[in-house]
């Protein structure tokens, strides 16, 4: 039989909402909100997208060929990266559409001058220090700036796994979301399933929204379903394991916001 492909990682962040308003001991189901007006609920909040940024872009470990990690997103959170920051560098990304000819277009005019901007700085990075220092000999070259335009989420895996797999130049997969991307995920049954979740939370009640973030977009998976059935809560010493970095389970504050990273994973 052949190997069990790599799990999917998801990363999100989300901000519990009570769906009905909690009366006496009653307790009402937590969904777990992600979007507002397509785009995040919450300002930004640097400890996020900072951890976002390192864990989605660091290769799982060096290989003589260099890899690069994969992102697969709806074409709706594409576009919610702001226009001078996609795609994402040093990661491939895999933009999920119905329009793929017209999505393409786009996404490669974007990947243009993405790439003409890394030359650039590469350029300007060499002159002042030395040219070349960077692509020393025998050295595995970095993770790549690269995208890829998909119909569906198995496609996309079959793409990366076709054009960069095979090379030994796929690293990590994870999916960034959003709600409808996170669903096709959930779907998938040919490989593990983990989730690397960010709870943000405000710290202050405030009169008109107390606790809460208005959100209008919510992860596939409610806050009891993770606690229930078919998932298991990992320990903080495996979400770093899973990351490549330390994460310990306490909660860090930001501003008027705190932000706590969980691991969840699939028990088949
Ligand atoms: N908190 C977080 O961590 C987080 C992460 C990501 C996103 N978000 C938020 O989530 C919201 C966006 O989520 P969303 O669910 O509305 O959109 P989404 O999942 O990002 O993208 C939806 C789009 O993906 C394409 N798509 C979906 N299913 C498909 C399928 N089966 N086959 C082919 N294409 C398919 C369609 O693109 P076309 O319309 O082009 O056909 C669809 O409109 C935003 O508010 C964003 O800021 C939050």
């Amino acid at each position: 039989m052949p190997p069990k492909p790599p799990p999917l990682t998801l990363i999100v962040a989300t901000t519990p909402i009570p769906s009905t308003p909690t009366t006496g001991h009653q307790h009402a189901p937590v969904r777990l909100g992600i979007g507002q007006n397509g785009t995040l609920p919450w300002p930004r909040i640097k400890a996020d997208m900072s951890f976002f940024a390192r864990i989605t872009s660091r290769p799982p470990a060096p290989s003589p060929t260099g890899s690069t990690n994969a992102i697969l997103m709806g074409r709706k959170t594409y576009d919610s990266i702001p226009a001078s920051l996609r795609p994402l560098g040093k990661r491939i990304n895999a933009v999920i559409t119905r329009s793929v000819e017209e999505i393409a277009r786009r996404v490669q005019h974007d990947l243009d001058g993405k790439r003409r901007k890394e030359e650039e700085k590469m350029r300007a990075a060499g002159q002042g220090q030395g040219q070349g220092q960077d692509q020393g000999q025998g050295q595995a070259p970095g993770p790549q700036t690269d995208a890829i335009v998909c119909a569906g989420l198995e496609e996309s895996l079959t793409t990366l796994e076709a054009r960069y797999g095979a090379e030994g130049k796929l690293g990590q997969v994870f999916v960034i979301g959003g709600a409808e991307i996170y669903g096709a995920a959930l779907r998938v049954k040919t490989r593990g399933v983990r989730i690397v979740m960010t709870f943000v939370e405000k710290l202050a009640f405030q009169e008109d929204r107390g606790r809460v973030f208005e959100c209008d977009t919510f992860f596939p998976v409610d806050e009891e379903l993770l606690q229930e059935r078919g998932w298991r809560r990992v320990s903080a010493r495996e979400v770093s394991e899973w990351v490549g970095e330390t994460v310990t389970d306490e909660w860090i504050v930001e501003g008027e916001v705190r932000v706590r990273m969980v691991g969840y994973e699939r028990v088949d």
